[in-house]
């Protein structure tokens, strides 16, 4: 009979904690909370999955913490077959400057929507709205060259007096280079890793 009651007391101290005589069971019942912290652990690799899904978010506001990746998933795998979707990421502008035929850029480059991409893989990919971008040179003279949303790239053979200022637009939202440049060939700084104090490639805003 007390057997009884004291299981029913234990029962009724497992729903309502803090029963100081039962602390015991009381215990295993928070052993049992461990278990569902063992749970929690799991929930916490499914937060892991929302690690992923805050670096998907990070792609919108920081796109440098992404993982290093091709987002679009497919590659330029043409070689130098002229086009202007030819070789995202590379420097456009140093090997066209060597090859017969290839045009003379002054402004030449890869937009991607992740900030550390492999050379060839397809950039661009703007949901927002088209990606320019916005070239201002020492004259005050403004360039607005339109970015490919398939490859990225984009280019000018416009001449600029340099150092030039950059900024990708897109709606009106920009994301911008601090310091002014004289080198038109972005992806010599703005490789897979960055080079040259650039923090990675030039990304979406
Ligand atoms: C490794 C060398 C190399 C790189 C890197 C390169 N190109 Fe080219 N590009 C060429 C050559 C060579 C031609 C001329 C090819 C031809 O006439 O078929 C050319 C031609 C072009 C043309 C003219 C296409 C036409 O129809 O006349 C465009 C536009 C172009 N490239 C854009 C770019 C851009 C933008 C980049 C950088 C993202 C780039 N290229 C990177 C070698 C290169
Ligand atoms: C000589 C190296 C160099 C060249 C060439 C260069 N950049 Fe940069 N870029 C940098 C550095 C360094 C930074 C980071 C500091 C800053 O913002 O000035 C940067 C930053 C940027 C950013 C901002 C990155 C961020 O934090 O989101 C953009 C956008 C950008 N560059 C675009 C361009 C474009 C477009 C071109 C070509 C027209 C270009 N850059 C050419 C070195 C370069």
């Amino acid at each position: 009979m007390n057997t009884a009651r004291f299981a029913t007391a234990i029962a009724l101290c497992a729903v309502f904690a803090g029963c100081g005589a039962t602390s015991m069971p009381g215990d295993d019942a928070a052993t049992g909370n461990d278990s569902a912290v063992v749970n929690d652990s799991a929930v916490a690799n499914d937060s892991a999955t929302g690690n992923d899904a805050a670096a998907a978010d990070g792609a919108v506001t920081d796109p440098f913490a992404a993982p290093p990746g091709c987002t679009s998933g497919t590659m330029w795998t043409r070689g130098n077959r002229g086009s202007d979707d030819m070789n995202p990421g590379q420097a456009c502008v140093a090997c066209h400057n060597i090859s017969r035929g290839a045009p003379r850029f002054s402004i030449a480059g890869t937009v991607y929507r992740t900030g550390h991409e492999p050379d060839n893989c397809n950039g661009g990919g703007s949901t927002g709205g088209a990606a320019m971008v916005e070239i201002t040179d020492a004259m005050g003279q403004v360039l607005m060259l339109p970015v490919s949303n398939f490859s990225g790239n984009f280019a000018s053979e416009i001449a600029i007096t340099p150092p030039y200022r950059a900024r990708v637009v897109v709606n009106g939202v920009a994301r911008v280079m601090n310091s002014p440049q004289t080198n038109g060939d972005c992806n010599v700084c703005h490789t897979q890793a960055g080079t040259m104090g650039a923090p990675g490639r030039i990304a979406l805003p």
